[in-house]
């Protein structure tokens, strides 16, 4: 059965394919784990008609979450990255240059305080230590991804390949692929989207997870367990170390996610339009009293 569950004075209607808790209306079961899901702020920033929010991260220091996002139609930028202080949500607003820069891409390095971005015109950097942006590499290219991990991974428009930036030098991987986006795990095994599906690979070995090209992203949490997400749910991808016997199992049917993110207490976060929610774990909520 599917209920529709409204959470109650939130600006969107959030619709949750799960059992109706008449203790708690706002709660879901996924893997025999009640969580509540609850309402934790809207983006103020100037969206589209239809919302799109590509990526969300937090830079954990100071608990302040960093969002891609398509602007108004009539911004001069196809992409803007806004920010929110999750302690304060009056501490928001976007990164803005003195030029056209539409950055929709971005990644942290959280042990220095440093925010990676990338756009129409490269990649730049903001130090959190200095508040400051600056140019970092690839000027005049478009990039379509950025991921840190110790070095900034990226991908450019139209053309194959994950690049790393190591001091002045690049490498490129994966030189035949042609990736819509992607994570390095802790043990370097790449979780990726491209044309024909999600894969993981290592070492020259992969293996084919979907043939749907459709996730809309992938993520870790901050286990370093990897997730992915598209239009009925949140699926968890469990990387054995035999690569052909990693699996993919859905975690939770939710439908209509943006993107979802892992708070600092590891809580998932799902954007629903302009609405951020979280979803924490409960001891009660999602008892059946008797039949309905
Ligand atoms: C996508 O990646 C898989 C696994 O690496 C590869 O076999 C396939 O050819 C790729 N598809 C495209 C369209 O590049
Ligand atoms: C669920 O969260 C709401 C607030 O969003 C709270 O009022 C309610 O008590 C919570 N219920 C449970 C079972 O945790």
């Amino acid at each position: 059965m599917k209920f529709h569950v409204l959470i109650m004075g939130l600006t969107a209607a959030l619709t949750v394919n799960a059992q109706n808790y008449p203790d708690c209306p706002s709660c879901l079961k996924m893997n025999n784990i009640c969580y509540n899901i609850s309402h934790v702020l809207d983006f103020s920033a100037e969206f589209r008609k239809q919302v799109v929010i590509p990526k969300m991260a937090i830079l954990r220091s100071k608990n302040t979450l960093f969002y891609s996002f398509e602007p108004i139609f009539e911004d001069l930028e196809y992409y803007k990255t806004g920010f929110v202080n999750l302690d304060n949500p009056d501490e928001q607003g976007v990164i803005t240059g003195r030029q056209i820069l539409n950055l929709g891409t971005f990644d942290i390095d959280q042990k220095n305080n440093i925010v990676y971005f990338g756009g129409s015109d490269g990649i730049f950097v903001l130090d959190f230590n200095v508040n400051t942006m600056s140019a970092y590499s690839s000027r005049g290219d478009t990039i379509t991804n950025i991921f840190y991990k110790d070095k900034v991974y990226f991908t450019k428009y139209n053309e194959n390949g994950i690049i790393v930036k190591n001091g002045d030098m690049f490498r490129v991987l994966h030189e035949d692929l042609q990736v819509k986006t992607f994570v390095v795990t802790k043990d370097n095994v790449f979780v990726y989207i491209n044309g024909t599906g999600l894969h993981v690979s290592k070492g020259g070995l992969a293996h084919t997870l979907s043939i749907y090209p459709f996730f809309r992203g992938i993520t870790m949490d901050l286990e370093g367990n990897v997730y992915t997400w598209w239009l009925d749910g949140i699926y968890k991808i469990d990387i054995n170390k035999i690569l052909q016997l990693t699996k993919m199992y859905r975690v939770a049917e939710l439908a209509d996610i943006g993107t979802i993110a892992f708070d600092n207490e590891n809580n998932i976060l799902f954007n629903v339009d302009r609405s951020l929610y979280v979803m924490k774990k409960t001891s009660s909520g999602c008892e059946i009293v008797g039949e309905e």
